[in-house]
């Protein structure tokens, strides 16, 4: 199917405060229609990384060329080492130097990185600037773009300092996917897959059968891998935009995932891929404490398995592991809170005894690569 005959999809975030629109197809950058309707301003900065900026700016630039008089970019260095304060200021220094005023539109061109970052910068400049959001990794399609969570690192804790700020339209355009590295990919993967445990049973069979097709990239599989994924997310974020409840069903495998990758050093796992492993903790802890059929477990593992994703957790210590869930958001009064499976399809979050957490991370460190 080419670009052009190829339908789109369209998916509406709904929170009461915020509306908008996610749109999934290819070659959306080239769609006049696409960029039609967006705020209107004189100004628009693009705000990219020194990978994406080379391979995909100058076709965002044609689109919205026609909307906006003064377009300039902002290239940050790239990777989750860079998503600090320090990459924060040289978005608000450009912003500053080009006499930005408070309508002009900032457009997040890339990973989950540059859209957590620019949706935070937008949300702090001259106190609240729109923005949109063009992801062009998996992961960031699937999750990272939609729902207004924006935030950066610090050294303590990942996406410790942030605002939740939501964007004015979502374009998802299959397309940039074809630049994207496969172990890159494979994270984006870890997200999707996330969506069948926590909310449909139904989309982890159909997972399970179309795993060959995504790996493969087939743009039927993936549009409707990427429309399903939304989807769940828009629901969830429309009941419980701030996280009071339900949304950090958002977060199965997080809390694992989080210690994995700033226990690491932040970079060394991808997201996707901490993720993926902490998905299979999670489920080894609803096993654990009785809530979850093993035979879930392992389709589970199969799942990420086949995702090519790895299963097996880095030896951080037993000691660190703890220290580093205690920082989750999802803590209370210092006691860590979990995502649990009930069954595929299911999820719930609730304390864990801390000496069955413990057994859960020695086993899963301990586990032979298969
Ligand atoms: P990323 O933004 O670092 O992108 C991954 C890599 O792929 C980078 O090197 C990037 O330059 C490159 N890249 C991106 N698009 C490309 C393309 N089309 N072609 C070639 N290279 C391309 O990582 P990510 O996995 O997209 O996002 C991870 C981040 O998202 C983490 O910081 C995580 O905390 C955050 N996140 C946020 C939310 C949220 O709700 N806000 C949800 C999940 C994850
Ligand atoms: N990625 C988790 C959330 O958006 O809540």
């Amino acid at each position: 199917m080419s670009a052009d005959s190829s339908p789109i999809e369209r998916v509406v975030v709904d929170t009461g405060a915020d509306r908008y629109d996610i749109l999934i197809g290819r070659g959306l950058l080239g769609r006049a229609d696409i960029w039609a309707g967006l705020p209107k301003a004189r100004q628009a900065v693009i705000v990219t990384n020194s990978t994406i900026g080379p391979l995909w700016t100058d076709a965002l630039c044609k689109a919205l060329a026609p909307h906006y008089a003064q377009l300039s970019t902002v290239e940050l260095p790239d990777g989750e080492a860079h998503k600090d304060w320090s990459s924060m200021n040289r978005i608000f220094d450009h912003l500053l130097a080009s006499t930005c005023d408070r309508k002009t539109v900032l457009f997040a061109l890339g990973g989950g990185v540059v859209g957590d970052m620019t949706g935070f910068a937008a949300g702090c400049y001259m106190r609240g600037v729109p923005f949109v959001q063009v992801p062009t990794t998996l992961l960031a399609q699937v999750d990272s773009s939609v729902g207004g969570k924006t935030a950066i690192n610090h050294p303590l804790g990942k996406n410790m300092i942030g605002l939740f700020y939501q964007p004015r339209r979502v374009i998802c355009d299959l397309d940039t996917l074809a630049t994207l590295p496969e172990r890159e990919y494979l994270s984006g993967l870890a997200e999707v897959v996330k969506y069948g445990p926590i909310a449909d049973a139904a989309f982890f069979d159909w997972l399970e059968a179309q795993l060959p097709a995504l790996r493969a990239r087939e743009p039927l599989a993936l549009a409707h891998a990427i429309r399903r994924s939304c989807e769940i997310k828009a629901d969830v974020v429309g009941q419980d935009e701030r996280e009071a409840g339900l949304r950090a069903i958002l977060n199965f495998g997080h809390t694992f995932g989080h210690a994995i990758e700033t226990g690491l050093g932040y970079g060394e796992w991808l997201h996707g891929e901490a993720v993926g492993c902490g998905m299979l903790m999670a489920a080894d802890l609803s096993v654990a404490l009785g809530l979850l059929d093993p035979g879930s477990a392992q389709r589970l593992e199969a799942l990420v398995t086949a995702a090519g994703l790895p299963t097996r957790a880095p030896d951080l210590g037993l000691s660190r592991y703890l220290e580093l869930m205690g920082h989750d958001k999802k803590a209370e009064g210092g006691h860590i809170r979990y995502v649990l499976l009930e069954r595929l399809g299911q999820a719930r979050v609730t304390e864990a005894d801390p000496r069955i957490v413990e057994q859960i991370i020695t086993r899963r460190v301990e586990l032979r690569a298969s």
